[in-house]
């Protein structure tokens, strides 16, 4: 058995995605982890945030990025390439959260999402994305992408499948849908880089992307990639004649809560996904592969491995369900363990051996890269009512 390594970790940012990442390195096997501390514009959940798990709250990100491996980009996407360049320039490893990046507007007052030139919000974002790309080939670091679909169990079953089968796959359909982002800064374009068609369209997209990774590696070391796609996004929410029933979020300012993209793959194959924040029920995940010689259905949320029968409500105050769901009450897909099933510690296992170790990654920043150029020239199909759009390989 190796020597473990140690590794030193800073956080950037003090909210939701800080807290499962803090969470997901508690159960690192591969490597030692010190975690050294934690920067985020926001003192008043930095220091507490700082306090409680025992370590260091930093006023300045240059400070904490000197005394660190490897940094966590978990701040809202308007600030990913920010963050995730400083790193890289000082040589560091950066884990960076989906999506990698995006288009954030003109900064005026009046820039509002409707109105955007998607063409222009198109080149804006692939301009980010290759200055994020050159700082990583500046760098001794290395950009690992924190796309948790990558390790679900269920979507590493099928890289499996894929490897040991030889097979092709003819399509893909997939979707991430619940009833609204929990965080206040999603509401605007300008912090997301978009809707739900970027914030939640990201997942089930990059799994595709991946998985079609993998089979032309397999078969040939060259990866499939998209070619084209046609989109549509609407705003379900924000039309005068929705009716606000109290269990979908609805105080956006200018995003899209409902999208479907059309991938056309550089092998002919397609993708189909769906992304929304119109759901109730619970988060809706799942993938499913129409191959050649054999046909998955990724269930990750609702899923059957357990299942529980709740009479009164309140029998389940302490008793944490699955995420987003409204009620406690009557049958549930219970998740045993909701982050098993969505990838958060097996992701942070990866990084962590290809930081300390040098082992491959899955989830990488050119995945990221061919993500966000999917999902922006769908933005310019959606604008053009579903017109097919070439997508940049970068
Ligand atoms: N993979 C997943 O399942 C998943 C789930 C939720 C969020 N995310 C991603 O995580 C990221 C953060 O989302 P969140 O839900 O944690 O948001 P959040 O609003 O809960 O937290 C964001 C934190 O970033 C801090 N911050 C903002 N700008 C900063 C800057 N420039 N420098 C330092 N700190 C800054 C804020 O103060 C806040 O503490 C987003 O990119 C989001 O897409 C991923």
């Amino acid at each position: 058995m190796k020597e473990k390594r140690t590794v030193r970790t800073g956080i950037v940012g003090s909210g939701f995605a800080a807290r499962f990442h803090y969470h997901a390195l508690s159960k690192i096997h591969g490597t030692n982890v010190d975690v050294i501390g934690v920067f985020s514009i926001e003192r008043e959940t930095a220091v507490p945030y700082a306090q409680e798990r025992g370590i260091r709250c930093f006023d300045r990100m240059e400070d904490l990025l000197d005394e660190v491996d490897v940094v966590h980009v978990c701040v809202p996407p308007i600030s990913h390439e920010q963050v995730a360049v400083a790193a890289l320039a000082r040589d560091k490893f950066v884990i960076c959260e989906k999506p990698l990046t995006g288009y954030f507007g003109d900064g005026t007052p009046e820039f509002h999402g409707d109105h955007v030139s998607m063409d222009a919000a198109r080149d804006a974002a692939l301009a980010s994305v290759r200055r994020i790309l050159d700082a990583e080939s500046k760098s001794k670091g290395r950009l690992l992408y924190a796309e948790n679909w990558i390790y679900m169990p269920s979507i590493q079953k099928e890289r499996e499948i894929l490897e040991k089968t030889g097979g092709q796959i003819l399509w893909i359909h997939g979707e991430e849908s619940h009833s609204g982002s929990h965080a206040a800064y999603y509401a605007f374009w300008k912090n997301g880089g978009g809707g739900v068609l970027i914030g939640k369209g990201c997942h089930p997209l990059t799994a595709a992307l991946y998985l079609k990774r993998v089979e032309g590696r397999t078969r040939d070391g060259r990866p499939i990639r998209p070619k084209s796609v046609t989109a549509r996004t609407h705003a379900m929410t924000r039309m005068p004649t929705f009716r606000d029933a109290g269990f979908i979020r609805c105080d956006y300012h200018d995003i899209d809560d409902f999208s479907m993209m059309h991938v056309e793959m550089d092998d002919g194959t397609v993708a189909s996904v769906f992304a929304s924040d119109i759901v109730i029920g619970g988060i809706h995940n799942w993938l499913e592969v129409y191959a050649n010689n054999h046909r998955a259905h990724c269930n990750i949320n609702p899923n059957t491995a357990m299942q529980t029968y709740n009479p009164v409500e309140a029998n389940f105050k302490d008793i944490y369900v699955v995420e987003k769901i409204e009620t406690k009450q009557g049958w549930a897909c219970t998740s045993p363990d909701e982050d098993w099933f969505t990838g958060y510690p097996q992701e942070m296992e990866a990084f962590y051996r290809a930081i300390a170790y040098g082992d491959p990654v899955e989830s990488d920043s050119a995945l990221g890269a061919d993500a966000v150029s999917t999902i922006y020239s769908a933005y310019v199909s959606a604008q053009r009512g579903g017109a097919v759009v070439d997508v940049e390989q970068l």
